[in-house]
């Protein structure tokens, strides 16, 4: 059910869960503070207990309110991607709930760029919200999906469809070095360029693994099974869906779309291709090969998706 701003400030308030847009996927928003807000969104979401939450913000003295160690690094990421698809990992303050960090003593923090969200916020409190989709499912990037998987049992604010259609950068910021944790729209050599500040490329290590849970689980698996395509098909078959991203291809059938280089295309359209896919009823995607790709903003976080789908 689409609900209107008001309607969801009023349901948050009284401790249910809203579906929110942000600017990267939609999320599944309740008040951060309220255990049992939280407790259903795990609930309805299928998530692992183990795998912590998102907290979302509208200002920096909610992340003081949340946090009491934000270093000078993290005041200047704030100020060059907030609001933005950039999510930073704090120690966290003892009053947020351990539901909320799946007992970890940190703390992920983001400040989205989206009016409707900014304004729920304003008028209620921090709200945790992982992707508003079931654990393991692509992640929503229109209020349509989120209607998909929850077969209408959740209000949904319609922002329109996600800008970019990736979720954000987690960056830890408790270690030595910050360290990507999860790579998106935002990569270290931006974050280099833009600030100055170091940030270690995400790798998966054990320590990166029992630091960020939720890279360690199956993720954003459609129906039909997705694997990359190293040779271009002699034939094409009926069965399965085409994606090209490369200047290299220019192909017009009815199962395949070429994004001629267009990679902020290509990431925003990533999941709906995905959930189309499987009201389409194929069996297989097949996606162009991403090695060899020149670096683009998005191919990192890319690949990060599109190979999680596939294991
Ligand atoms: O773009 C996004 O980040 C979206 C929108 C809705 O904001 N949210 C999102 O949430 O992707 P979710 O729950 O699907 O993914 C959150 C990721 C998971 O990999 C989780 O393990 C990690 O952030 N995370 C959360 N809290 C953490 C913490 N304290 N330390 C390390 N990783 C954390
Ligand atoms: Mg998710």
């Amino acid at each position: 059910m689409i609900v209107s701003l008001e309607i969801a400030v009023e349901l948050i308030k009284s401790g249910e869960v809203v579906a929110i847009p942000t600017e990267t996927v939609y999320g599944l928003a309740a008040d951060a503070l309220n255990i049992h807000a939280v407790e259903k969104t795990f609930r309805l979401k299928k998530r692992p207990a183990d795998n912590p939450l998102i907290v979302h913000i509208c200002s920096m003295d909610q992340l003081n309110s949340l946090s009491s160690e934000i270093s000078d690094d993290a005041i200047r990421l704030a100020t060059a991607y907030w609001p933005g698809p950039l999510t930073m990992v704090f120690k966290k303050r003892s009053h947020i709930p351990d539901m909320v960090t799946a007992g970890l003593n940190t703390v992920a923090i983001r400040l989205p760029d989206h009016p409707l969200t900014q304004s729920l916020i304003k008028q209620t409190s921090p709200l945790t919200a992982p992707s508003a989709n079931i654990s393991g499912r692509p992640s929503p990037t229109k209020a349509d999906h989120v209607l998909d998987d929850f077969d209408e049992s959740v209000p949904v604010l319609d922002g329109g469809p996600c800008r970019i259609g990736l979720e954000s950068t987690v960056i830890d910021l408790t270690g030595n070095i910050p360290v990507i944790l999860r790579p998106g729209s935002i990569t270290a050599d931006m974050i280099f360029k833009d600030t100055g500040i170091s940030v270690a490329d995400h790798a998966v290590t054990f320590d990166n693994l029992k630091k960020s849970p939720g890279t360690r689980f199956s993720h954003y698996k459609p129906i039909a099974s997705v694997s990359w395509l190293n040779h271009v098909p002699t034939a094409f078959d009926k069965r399965s869906y085409y994606i090209f991203h490369s200047d290299q291809f220019s192909i017009q059938a009815e199962n395949v779309t070429c994004y001629n280089g267009d990679y902020e295309r290509f990431a925003k359209n990533l999941y709906d291709h995905f959930r189309r896919a499987d009201h389409l009823g194929y069996n297989h995607i097949l996606i162009e090969s991403m090695s060899g790709i020149m670096d683009s903003q998005f191919t990192s976080a890319l690949t990060d998706r599109i190979s999680k789908a596939i294991g």
